[in-house]
């Protein structure tokens, strides 16, 4: 199916839609595939940020990989995930609902994941050649085990959402997003993000190994690592992973 400059490929059952993909690239690597949506309602090992798995029952939520081409160096990776985070936001506004940014890859609703990213780039020589965007979107999943903090369309809205036609909707706003990762428009990317980031210019809670502390964020530097100021002035800059900012 076709939407805009998407290609939509539906599977009803996958592994994980970023590993199909994946292989969907190597196994065509003759032809272009930019712009292919690799879309399924269940996955069997769908996978989260570094090494967790992603919950969702079968048919409830949105599961999905986009496969893109932007046209981008290796070292500006980054925007990648602010532009996907902030056509996320844009297609939630569409739906009523305020989200925010969690640093690096999360998009909470008051303070709890609605949906995750999942980026995985090639790159070559120092260019972007392609990269899959894995998103997970819940839409109409009610119960989450304990130890996720989640919700979902449903819970906020009460209502059933129809997966296919909220995959379109998300692809509009997906569309506009990536026509603006162009280098002219970094700095209204930037603004974009940092107007809808937890924790700009705002102390917080953070966790680095097992010490806690409180300090705001002042920027994202071009490796897309958070930079943070402590109550003493201090600037600290942490790689994904190596700091966990502690909600609630
Ligand atoms: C995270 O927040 O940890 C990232 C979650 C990404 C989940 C999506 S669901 C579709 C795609 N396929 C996967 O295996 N993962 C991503």
């Amino acid at each position: 199916m076709k939407f805009n400059e998407f290609e939509i490929i539906y599977l009803e059952e996958l592994e994980s839609s970023n590993n199909y993909a994946k292989k969907y690239i190597d196994d065509n690597f003759e032809q272009k595939n930019c712009n292919k949506v690799i879309h399924t309602n269940f996955q069997t090992k769908g996978r989260g940020a570094f090494e967790n798995s992603w919950y969702s029952s079968r048919d409830l939520n949105l599961l999905f990989s986009v496969i893109i081409c932007p046209k981008i160096k290796a070292k500006d990776q980054f925007f990648i995930s602010k532009i996907t985070s902030l056509a996320i936001i844009d297609y939630l506004k569409r739906k009523g609902v305020n989200a925010k940014i969690k640093w690096p890859n999360d998009i909470l609703v008051d303070n709890k994941k609605i949906s995750g990213i999942l980026i995985e780039n090639s790159i070559i020589s120092d260019k972007i050649s392609n990269s899959i965007v894995g998103i997970g979107i819940n839409l109409n999943e009610v119960l989450f085990p304990d130890e996720i903090n989640a919700c979902s369309l449903k819970l906020i809205k009460n209502i059933n959402f129809d997966i296919n036609t909220e995959l379109v909707l998300f692809l509009s706003s997906y569309s506009k997003f990536l026509n603006l990762c162009k280098y002219d428009n970094f700095y209204s990317i930037d603004d974009q993000y940092f107007s809808r980031l937890i924790g700009i210019n705002e102390f917080l809670r953070y966790k680095k190994d097992n010490e806690i502390f409180e300090a705001k964020v002042i920027d994202i530097d071009e490796f897309g690592r958070l930079v943070l100021e402590n109550l003493v002035g201090e600037k600290q800059v942490f790689g994904f992973k190596e700091v966990e900012l502690i909600i609630n």
